[in-house]
């Protein structure tokens, strides 16, 4: 009888770093991966919502990082370096939005946000492929946006939208250069759901029937619902998969 493939998701024994854990999607990714068995390192600039992350999640390491900081980010590798020897799983998470109107946005905000939402995570990337043993496969997974992929105007933003479309041209093109070595890059495209970041989208009814009527589920995203795709991404569960952009958006983009 085939075995049914549950094992392929097991990450006991694996190093996965989640940045931008400390609220909203990346909470709920550091909480899956350490689950499924890896020992998770939680990144993110406040220390206390770590700290809280920490007691409710057995084994999970919280590292006190703003990802824009070089030394900061040295500083996160090493730390997951020192627990398994290199990272196996890397979720570049944190993230933040820009203003929505292009004309409202200086150009320092748009700098702000590509240095956070895609150049620390791109660097990340590439110290813990650097470090990484030349034995050793690992998965990143990249957390864009629809709003890389389509238009959501009047909600998005220049800045937003250039930096998670720049996250899906940069997954693919370091998937390519590091398949060989057994790297695989993929981007995850979550649609809309309820968090710091999307704050007053779900309680201004003007916006939220917005979102419902263009959601082919008729519905923003629930809690959980983006962490079976994360853990399939970050798992050998993919293990054939690289390259890929998997949306979790309720068919937004299918439009
Ligand atoms: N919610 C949605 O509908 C949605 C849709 C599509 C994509 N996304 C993407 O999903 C990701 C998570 O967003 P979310 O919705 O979960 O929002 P969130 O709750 O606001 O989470 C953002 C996370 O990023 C961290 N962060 C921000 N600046 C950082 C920095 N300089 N260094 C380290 N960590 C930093 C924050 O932690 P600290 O403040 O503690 O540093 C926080 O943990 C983002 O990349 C976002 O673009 C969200």
């Amino acid at each position: 009888m085939t075995a049914l493939p549950f094992a392929s998701f097991d990450l006991t024994g694996r190093v996965a770093v989640v940045t931008g854990a400390s609220s909203g999607l990346g909470a709920g990714f550091a909480r899956t991966l350490a689950a499924a068995g890896a020992t998770v390192v939680a990144a993110a600039r406040r220390a206390d919502r770590l700290a809280a992350l920490a007691a409710e999640v057995p084994g999970l390491v919280p590292v006190e990082c703003d990802v824009t900081v070089p030394a900061d980010r040295d500083r996160l590798v090493a730390r997951a370096n020192e627990i398994g020897g290199g990272i196996d799983v890397l979720v570049n998470n944190a993230g933040m939005p820009g203003p929505p109107d292009a004309l409202g946005e200086t150009p320092e905000e748009f700098d702000r946000i590509l240095d956070l939402n895609l150049t620390a995570g791109v660097r990340l990337a590439v110290e813990a492929v650097r470090t990484l043993p030349d034995d050793r496969g690992a998965s990143i997974v990249n957390i864009s946006s629809v709003v890389g992929l389509v238009s959501t105007a009047p909600i998005g933003g220049a800045g937003y939208a250039a930096s998670k479309a720049a996250v899906i041209g940069v997954t693919r093109e370091l998937a390519g250069q590091w398949g060989r070595r057994g790297v695989r890059v993929n981007a995850l495209v979550p649609g809309w759901f309820d968090t710091e970041m999307t704050d007053g989208l779900f309680t201004n009814e003007k916006s939220a029937g917005w979102v419902r009527r263009n959601t082919m589920l008729g519905r923003g995203g629930q809690d959980g619902e983006v962490d079976g795709a994360l853990l399939f991404l970050a798992s050998d569960a993919s293990s054939y998969v690289t390259g890929h952009v998997l949306a979790v958006d309720g068919g937004w983009t299918a439009r």
